[in-house]
């Protein structure tokens, strides 16, 4: 995978954004030929990528970046230059916006605040600006490529009237396709070349075109229809899991009521042959299932019911874990401590996982994240967080895990990642009782 292809294309391709989507596409296309010139606005990220290293953990990432680097037929810059191919992969987050205007975060205690206090949309800026960016260099000819995840309709709104100030003709002089990236975190390398792609374009010479070019590094079917089909698909894709991730979450609440195992109750009920019911957990993270289902909810608020009550379960489920958790701690605090003493006395959480699912370094819109700065405000806890993926900041107590699990009243499991499993749960349990360990994983089953 990391060998530079024989054939060098004569195509100079400008890929904005080097984040967990660009950076494995600019340097996948440079290691199949092509001159990439792969553009950030973060400078820290250039210098790491001009020494050949990812900033991001991602089986194999480093081995692709350090062959296109080395290679010279990937240049990372902070300016846009000529290109043949534009292909814009900046984030799309969603704003949160309270009706004063404020920005009041991604979960509300009583659920998803977009009823309630304000909605949340699209915050399309980091791609208007993109697109602002390439304006001057366009010639005719060129290709311009969305692949972060926007909601329908956005080519043809935001996109193109950008790229019209460039006085070219669109479609004519330029071409514009829309191709929503579909792969996993965690094994980005492998499904980036495997996996089928959807390409919309605003014409049929620009799926030609946006054809060729993933062709030259995909081997999965290459399907193409128009840009408002091609925005909707990947928003379905991932409402689709949302969806589904929140009917587990439910059965999850509904189990806990009737007082058994919801995992048992998964399990079983999944050796039906038409029954494939999700895993539930302590919420739904990530820039893309927690995010895009929104966008879909943006563009047809009245008819997107599901969509969005998928979306109020998941967000609400941290609060849940929360109560949880609460609730153990002053259990705790109560066993330890003399009776009227109790409040005085701290008792120990060790959360363990902050990334927003198993093993990946990404944090962000991460329900562990949230749940685990909720009680680093809280005065009668004392927080441990292990993560051996995440990011380490110095606002966050990160303890060494065997430290924590010994010093730990409460063991919170929010992320199951690989080296969580391989403690040794039964003696622990043994030693420590049931109650030591809140597994939101169902990882201990
Ligand atoms: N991460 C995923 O698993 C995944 C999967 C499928 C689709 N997507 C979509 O792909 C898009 C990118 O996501 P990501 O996870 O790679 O984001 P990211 O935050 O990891 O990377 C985006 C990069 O773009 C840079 N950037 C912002 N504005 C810029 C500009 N004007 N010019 C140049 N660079 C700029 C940022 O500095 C950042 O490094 C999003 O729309 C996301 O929804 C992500």
């Amino acid at each position: 995978m990391c060998k530079i292809e024989g054939n060098m294309r004569d195509e100079r391709i400008c890929v904005l954004g080097l984040g967990y989507i660009g950076l494995p596409t600019a340097s996948i296309l440079a290691t199949h030929g092509f001159k990439v010139f792969g553009v950030d606005k973060r400078k820290e990220i250039l210098e790491s990528l001009r020494c050949g290293k990812a900033h991001i953990k991602e089986p194999g990432l480093n081995t692709i970046v350090k062959a296109a680097v080395q290679s010279g037929r990937l240049v990372v810059n902070e300016k846009v230059c000529r290109a043949d191919v534009f292909i814009i992969c900046v984030p799309t987050p969603h704003n949160h916006v309270s009706p004063a205007g404020q920005f009041t975060g991604p979960l509300s205690r009583e659920g998803s605040p977009f009823n309630r206090r304000g909605k949340k949309t699209a915050d399309l800026s980091f791609v208007q600006q993109a697109a602002e960016s390439i304006v001057s260099y366009l010639r005719p000819g060129n290709l311009v490529i969305i692949e972060s995840t926007v909601p329908p309709k956005t080519v043809e709104n935001i996109v193109m009237p950008i790229l019209a100030k460039s006085k070219l003709r669109i479609p004519g002089d330029i071409s514009i396709a829309h191709c929503p990236e579909r792969v996993l975190p965690g094994n980005i390398l492998h499904e980036l070349v495997s996996n089928d792609r959807i390409i919309g374009g605003i014409d049929i010479e620009s799926c030609r075109r946006a054809e060729n070019i993933y062709a030259s590094f995909t081997r999965g079917e290459i399907y193409l229809t128009d840009c408002a089909t091609a925005e909707t698909i990947k928003l379905v894709e991932n409402a689709f899991r949302d969806v589904n991730i929140a009917f587990a979450n439910e059965i999850e609440a509904i189990c806990e009521h009737i007082g058994i195992n919801a995992w048992e109750v998964i399990r079983l009920a999944n050796r039906h042959p038409r029954v494939k019911i999700l895993q539930p957990g302590p919420g739904v993270g990530g820039h893309c299932i927690a995010v895009d289902p929104w966008f879909l909810a943006q563009a047809a608020p009245a008819q997107a019911r599901l969509v969005k009550t998928a979306r109020t379960i998941n967000d609400s489920k941290p609060w849940r874990v929360i109560a949880k958790i609460t609730k153990s701690l002053a259990a705790a605090r109560r066993r330890r401590v003399p009776l009227g003493a109790a409040g005085k006395k701290k008792s120990a959480l060790l959360c363990l996982g902050i990334t927003y699912k198993a093993n990946v370094d990404d944090i962000r819109e991460s329900p562990g994240l949230f749940i685990a700065r909720h009680f680093l405000k809280r005065k009668n806890v004392e927080l441990m967080i292990a993560d051996p993926h995440a990011p380490k900041s110095d606002d966050l107590p990160f303890v060494d895990l065997e430290q924590g699990l010994k010093k730990a009243d409460v063991i919170a499991l929010l992320v199951n990642h690989r080296e969580f499993l391989q403690v040794n749960w039964k003696k622990i349990i043994s030693e420590k009782g049931h109650d030591f360990i809140l597994d939101f994983k169902g990882a201990l089953k």
